[in-house]
């Protein structure tokens, strides 16, 4: 059995579609604790009602700012929770540093695209699904991958087409690409790899 830290920013639907799969679609993982950059994160709110630890790691309250030492306290948390798994969902803080070397080849996350389309540095929440329909793309999707010091350039672990509809506004897509994709491919991939059918 892994442990797993999940990191997370915001309304953290994608954590409670982990929470919800513990014991069903993930057999080989168990999340010890949640992280997030923000107090106010939605997504502490869910993992307390599961029972699962919490820490808040402000970039600027907590860390002045500095990278390094943002990376550095995300990292030491993660080992003082024994978590041999990491994984974000919907974290929307760049770190580098300690987390990536102590962590390298342990870490993945959920991108709300077809990676390589509409990912990079800038690319995350909303503006993917604005880019996908400024664009006039008929399929978008979702993706988990690993985590490498390229923006969403690590290998490809698990992908899941959705169509663009008529009408679709970035609201609308966002939430029929959660729905449809990555609510179901997050888990299995955090299986995978828990598993160790995929290292
Ligand atoms: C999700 O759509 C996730 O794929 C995306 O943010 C949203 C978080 O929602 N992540 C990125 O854009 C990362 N580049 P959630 O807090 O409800 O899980």
């Amino acid at each position: 059995m892994l442990n797993i830290g999940v990191l997370a920013s915001g309304g953290g639907t994608n954590l409670q579609a982990l929470i919800d799969s513990q014991g069903g679609v993930i057999k080989s993982g168990k999340i010890v604790c949640v992280c997030s950059n923000s107090s106010t994160a939605y997504a502490l709110e869910r993992a307390k009602k599961a029972g699962i630890a919490t820490r808040v790691i402000r970039k600027n309250a907590d860390c002045g700012g500095d990278m390094d030492e943002f990376s550095r306290r995300i990292c030491d948390y993660m080992h003082e929770m024994h978590v041999d798994l990491i994984v974000l969902a919907g974290f929307m803080a760049i770190f580098g540093g300690k987390l990536l070397e102590d962590y390298a080849n342990k870490i993945i996350n959920i991108h709300p695209s077809l990676i390589p389309s509409f990912c990079g540095d800038g690319m995350y929440g909303l503006k993917v699904h604005e880019a996908a329909l400024d664009y006039g793309v008929k399929v978008t999707g979702a993706t988990v991958h690993f985590v490498n010091e390229i923006t969403d350039g690590g290998k490809i672990i698990l992908q899941k087409a959705v169509c663009v509809k008529d009408g679709d506004t970035p609201e609308s897509l966002q939430k029929r690409v959660m729905q449809e994709a990555e609510w179901e491919i997050l888990p299995r991939a955090v299986e995978l790899v828990c598993s160790g059918q995929i290292e």
